[in-house]
Order: C-alpha cells, then sequence, then structure tokens
C-alpha cells in the first residue's frame, strides 16, 4: 500500500481579517476552515497529517482536536518551502505527500482522488485551475511542445510572458517523500520576496528528470483560498449553494434554495419540505413528509415522519416523534423528548422532558425536569417551578391528566393519573388520582366600590 502523509500549511496570522482569531479557526459552515481541510484530509487515510501553525497556533491546538493529528510550529513565516521543511522529520522515507492549505477549506476528496490518481505513486503532481484573473497567482509553465509542465513561477518573479498565462497553482501538490528528503533542503531564498518558495521544487523536478502531472478542480471554489472576511462570506455561499443544490437533487423540496443554511450534516426522508431561512446545525434527520416553517434553528434533531415544526421555532438536542407539532415560536431545548402526535404551541419551552404520546401543552408554558405521561392537556400558562434556587427537581405528570391554565407544580411533585387541575392552582404535594384539586382563595366581591378617578387641578 502507498504511504500518505498529509501536510495542511496553516501558518500565518492572516492580517486582513482584522481579527484575533488565526485565520484558520474563523468559521464557513459551522466549522473552521482547518477542520474542513482535516476532516477532508482524513477521507483519504492518510499515515499521517501534519499540520503546521504558527502565530496563534496555541489557539488552535485547543481548538481543534484529534489524537490523529502531529502540530509542526514554524516560528517565521518564511515561506511555503520553510514551512514544510519544519514538517520534514515527519514525512516517511518513502510514498507521497499532499500538501493542503489551512485557508482553502472545500477542496474535495474526489478532486484530491484525482490527484493521486495522476501522481500514480511516483510523479509530483500539482493541483491547478484556469481563471479570468491570475493576478498574485503563481503560474503554471507548460512546455510549448509537449504541454509538460516545467515549472511554477510567482507572480512577482513572473515575466512579462508569463504574467498573461491563466493557469494558476492551487498551492495544492502531491510530492514523493523520496524526492522532498532530497530536494527540500536544498530550496533558496534568491526570489523576489526572499522567501523559501516550494513551487521551486518543480523545476528541481524537471531538471531530475522527474515528471510533473497536473489536475484540474472541478468545481472553482474548491481551490479559493480565504484571505479576508468578505472572501469568506463568498466562499460560505458558494458552498451553502452546493449544499442546497444537493438536497434539492435529493428531492428534498426548499422553497429557495438561496436562503437555507446548513452548518453540519442534514439528512432528510422523502418528501420532506423547508421553508426559508433555515438553520440546521451538528447532525439533523428529517423523517418522511416533516415540514419545517420559515426561520427555524435545528441543532442535533432527530424529527420523525409527519411532523411539522411550524415557524420560528428552535430545537435542539432533541428527539421529535411521528406526526407531533411543534409552534410557532416553540422553544424545545436538550434533553427533550417526545412521543408521537405531541404538540408543543406558541412560546412553550420545554427542557430535559418527556412527553408521552398524544399530549398537548399548546400555550406559554414552561415544562422543565418533568415527565409526562399519555393524553395529558397543560392548559396556557402552566409552570414546573422546577428550580429551588439551589437544586433542580423533578415532575411527573401521570397519563390523562387535565392541568388548568395559569397552574404551578412546585417540584419534586407528581401529578397522578386522571388528575384535574382547576385554573390557577399551586400544586406543592402530589394529587390523587382520578379527582379535581384546586388551591384558589374564595371569590369576594365589594358592595359600593369605586374606581379611583383622576384628580383635578
Ligand atoms: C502560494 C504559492 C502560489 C499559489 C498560491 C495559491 C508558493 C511559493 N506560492 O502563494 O504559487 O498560486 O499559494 O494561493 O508556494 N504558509 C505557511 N508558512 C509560510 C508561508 C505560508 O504556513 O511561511 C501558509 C499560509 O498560511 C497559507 C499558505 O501557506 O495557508 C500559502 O501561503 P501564502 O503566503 O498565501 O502563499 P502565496 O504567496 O499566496
Ligand atoms: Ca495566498
Amino acid at each position: 500500500m502507498l504511504k500518505l502523509n498529509v501536510v495542511i500549511l496553516a501558518a500565518g496570522a492572516g492580517k486582513r481579517m482584522h481579527s484575533s482569531l488565526p485565520k484558520v479557526l474563523h468559521m464557513l459552515a459551522g466549522r473552521p476552515l482547518l477542520t474542513h481541510v482535516i476532516n477532508t484530509a482524513r477521507k483519504l487515510s492518510p499515515n499521517k497529517i501534519c499540520v503546521v501553525i504558527g502565530h496563534g497556533g496555541e489557539t488552535i491546538r485547543q481548538t481543534i482536536i484529534g489524537d490523529d493529528l502531529t502540530w509542526v510550529i514554524q516560528e517565521q513565516q518564511l515561506g511555503t518551502g520553510h514551512a514544510l521543511m519544519q514538517a520534514l522529520s515527519q514525512l516517511s522515507d518513502d510514498g507521497l505527500t499532499l500538501i493542503l492549505y489551512g485557508d482553502v477549506p472545500l477542496v474535495s476528496v474526489q478532486t484530491l482522488r484525482q490527484l493521486l490518481v495522476v501522481a500514480d505513486g511516483k510523479n509530483c503532481a500539482v493541483l491547478s485551475t484556469v481563471i479570468e484573473n491570475p493576478f498574485g497567482y503563481g503560474r503554471i509553465v507548460r512546455d510549448i511542445e509537449t504541454g509538460a509542465v516545467t515549472a511554477i513561477v510567482e507572480q512577482k518573479d513572473a515575466s512579462a510572458g508569463q504574467q498573461d498565462i491563466h493557469e494558476i497553482n492551487t498551492g495544492i501538490m502531491l510530492l514523493p517523500n523520496v524526492y522532498l528528503h532530497e530536494w527540500l533542503p536544498t530550496i533558496k531564498n534568491e526570489n523576489t520576496q526572499h522567501e523559501y518558495y516550494l513551487t521551486d521544487i518543480i523545476e528541481m523536478a524537471v531538471k531530475n528528470g522527474v515528471y510533473v502531472a497536473s489536475s484540474q478542480a472541478e468545481s472553482f471554489w474548491e481551490v479559493i483560498g480565504v484571505n479576508n472576511k468578505l472572501q469568506l462570506a463568498e466562499l460560505a455561499r458558494h458552498f451553502q449553494k452546493y449544499c442546497a443544490n444537493k438536497l434539492l437533487d435529493e428531492g428534498v423540496s426548499l422553497i429557495d434554495p438561496l436562503r437555507i443554511d446548513i452548518r453540519g450534516e442534514l439528512i432528510c426522508g422523502s418528501d420532506v419540505e423547508i421553508d426559508i431561512n433555515c438553520i440546521f446545525e451538528g447532525t439533523v434527520k428529517l423523517g418522511n413528509h416533516v415540514q419545517v416553517g420559515a426561520h427555524c434553528i435545528l441543532r442535533n434533531v432527530t424529527v420523525a415522519a409527519g411532523s411539522i415544526i411550524h415557524p420560528y421555532s428552535m430545537v435542539e438536542d432533541a428527539e421529535i416523534g411521528e406526526n407531533c407539532k411543534i409552534g410557532p415560536y416553540a422553544r424545545i431545548r436538550p434533553g427533550t423528548r417526545l412521543a408521537s402526535e405531541v404538540q408543543i404551541g406558541n412560546f412553550v419551552e420545554v427542557k430535559n422532558s418527556q412527553i408521552g404520546v398524544g399530549s398537548k401543552t399548546n400555550h406559554l408554558s414552561y415544562i422543565g425536569d418533568s415527565c409526562v405521561g399519555k393524553n395529558v392537556n397543560i392548559g396556557a400558562g402552566t409552570i414546573t417551578c422546577n428550580y429551588d434556587g439551589a437544586n433542580k427537581h423533578t415532575t411527573i405528570i401521570e397519563d390523562d391528566v387535565f392541568i388548568g391554565s395559569d397552574t404551578q407544580l412546585v417540584a419534586p411533585v407528581k401529578i397522578s393519573k386522571g388528575s384535574t387541575i382547576g385554573a390557577g392552582t399551586t400544586i406543592t404535594k402530589e394529587t390523587p388520582a382520578n379527582q379535581l384539586t384546586l388551591s384558589r382563595s374564595k371569590q369576594v366581591s365589594i358592595v359600593g366600590w369605586r374606581r379611583p378617578s383622576k384628580i383635578k387641578k
């Protein structure tokens, strides 16, 4: 089996981001730029992944976790060749090394596999692309007769003729380790920028009769680097459009593919419908015929078949059963599990609670740390008082309970099967099954009482 090493160049402060955060930690689609690159690298099952970091390195190491990562420090940024040199002792004697950039987050695994194919275990291989405005990039110089790559010339070192070349170096390349060990230490910084250019390796390869293969990315945005917030925002939109098109292709109905944000993984059954401006974070699974209304936020959620999430609802770390109706304006917090046919209405907050089949809480309530049975109706404004100022306590509501509006259930407490609670009640003790329980002061009327009137000056 061919040994594959990956080196991700991620040193450099990213000054043009105007941020205290290292550039490669800026987020795209819910993940740091560097995480995208690492995840893609992992899909190639390499023997080793080295990440070269410089400025802000500690923050990067604390943020990006992975036992499979080898961190390499480049104290001073003296060029891409110098950066790779810092990782040289980590690279195996044979096999190939893939160079990726921490600020080029969206290169696809298919594109990299294609590069591996053309490298054929022994060639150098560069990933290039043709762009309208090549200014600032290294140009791919080819032999006029054979078309073979002969060099990469940086913008600042390019002749007028070379500046007209529109085929550019994306920076991503595959290099045989034997040559890296031999040639990399000999690279010099005798160029306009006084940097150690990794791209000088290409000319060395040609001189030594090593073939330099090339391939191109499937989509142009795969090889776009992020240097400022505008580029980051534009790249994020390209990626979201790609995700939306993929969902449409799989049969998901998106009311407007330009107004959806997927910051993780969205897995959909058949006939799923998603209205505008929804955000999906972490892993979200939507079963067949699920509908998500406009402006919803779903984070690490499973929604079973036939359920409807009405607009402006937020659901987080929860499981929603079949044929539930949620919202509008519902907030479902972590640890919530709803059985089937449950209804959670507007301005209802549910936290760390289980709710049984067919139960309803439709208006203005807080249900926290509760276990609610089947076929329960919880009236408007009902509150579980789960917190005594120091500890959280549990509320148990058994099957077939009916709770009148504006009731407080002071936990720990149990509402037994079939209980009815009168409106406006404060419950502090377990209620008996199948009885009406209420706490309410007697209603009085004052004869002859008058409303105060405004005093005239
Ligand atoms: C590099 C390529 C150029 C290519 C372009 C694509 C070289 C000499 N040039 O140019 O051919 O068209 O990328 O975007 O390789 N880095 C380090 N340490 C350093 C220098 C850079 O880790 O000392 C990292 C940066 O964080 C960045 C990447 O390497 O992720 C590229 O560096 P950058 O300085 O942007 O290279 P360019 O001059 O753009
Ligand atoms: Ca660059």
